[in-house]
């Protein structure tokens, strides 16, 4: 059951929303002033507080810095008199989720928990899939004990916290895009997106136009702006898959991405910075 702790120094106020939210199935619990909101916050782990902007005793700011030292995750929605709005915006920049303005319609207190729960959840299924992927690419996964494996094991460890380009080559099916996957997770990059290209399966004729991008009216077919590899891959790394199969020439210009962190899209005039580890 979802949390919601109210905080306000008026009775009135805390009786008429908590019964509000309890109708609607949240698990509520009041403090009447900061200091108690921490406290009931440290044992109640409340997912989303609401909480007046201004108490007699600590201001509605300081309790949300004390309680997230210890709920970082927890959601704070300020209930502000009309006419404070810069106070407001104070608490937004501090880390607040949200606020709202007295006097407020209860279902629109309502709408704004519901999102900061949404974000909540969306946030912790992020971090299941995260640790779903660093178990897939973790080393402790990938089988190998011999000693040529074990030396791929301690070259991915040394290769992946530094921003070097790397080459993997290897017989087929000797796990190449599962080492390109585990460089990645094992990098400072692990957040950005991993970005793999089959240049085997390109056409020549496509090949720079699906690295680089192209502008609208490039070729024939190009009825729009496209995006190519390398810019999609922006910030994170970009698998060139069985890179030997590129022409030499577009190995040229790949060399130029590589070496001047710019590309230029097919068609179009200016370079573009990326900022793009290839493996
Ligand atoms: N050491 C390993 N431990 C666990 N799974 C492995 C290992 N090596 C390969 N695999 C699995 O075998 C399959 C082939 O691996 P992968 O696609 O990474 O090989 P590849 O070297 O890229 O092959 P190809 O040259 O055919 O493209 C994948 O499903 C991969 O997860
Ligand atoms: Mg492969």
């Amino acid at each position: 059951m979802d949390r919601i702790l109210i905080v306000d120094d008026e009775e009135r106020m805390r009786a008429v929303v908590g019964a509000f939210l309890e109708e609607r199935g949240f698990e509520v619990r009041e403090a009447d002033c900061g200091r108690a909101a921490v406290e009931v916050a440290e044992e109640f782990r409340p997912h989303v507080i609401v909480m007046d902007l201004v108490m007699p005793d600590i201001s509605g700011i300081e309790a949300m810095s004390e309680v997230l030292k210890f709920l970082p995750d927890c959601k704070v929605i300020f209930v502000t008199a009309f006419g404070t709005i810069e106070s407001a915006v104070d608490a937004m920049k501090q880390g607040a989720y949200d606020y709202i303005t007295k006097p407020f319609r209860n279902d629109d207190l309502l709408m704004r928990i519901e999102r900061a729960l949404e974000t909540i959840r969306l946030r912790d299924q992020i971090q299941i899939l995260q640790d779903q992927l660093d178990e897939k690419y973790g080393l402790d996964n990938i089988v190998g004990a011999s000693p040529p494996m074990r030396k791929v094991f301690e070259l991915v460890r040394r290769a992946a916290p530094r921003d070097v380009t790397v080459f993997i080559t290897g017989e087929t099916g000797t796990g190449k895009e599962l080492i390109a996957k585990a460089i990645h997770r094992h990098s400072p990059r692990r957040d950005k997106r991993f970005v793999a290209i089959n240049c085997s399966a390109i056409p020549e004729s496509l090949t720079e136009s699906e690295l680089f991008g192209h502008e609208r009216g490039a070729f024939t077919d190009a009825k729009g702006r496209r995006i190519g590899k390398f810019e999609e891959a922006d910030g994170g790394t970009l698998f060139l898959d069985e890179v030997c199969y590129l022409s030499p020439q577009a190995q040229l210009k790949l060399l130029r991405a590589i070496q001047e962190k710019e590309i230029t899209r097919v068609g179009g005039t200016g370079s573009i910075r990326v900022d793009v580890r290839i493996v």
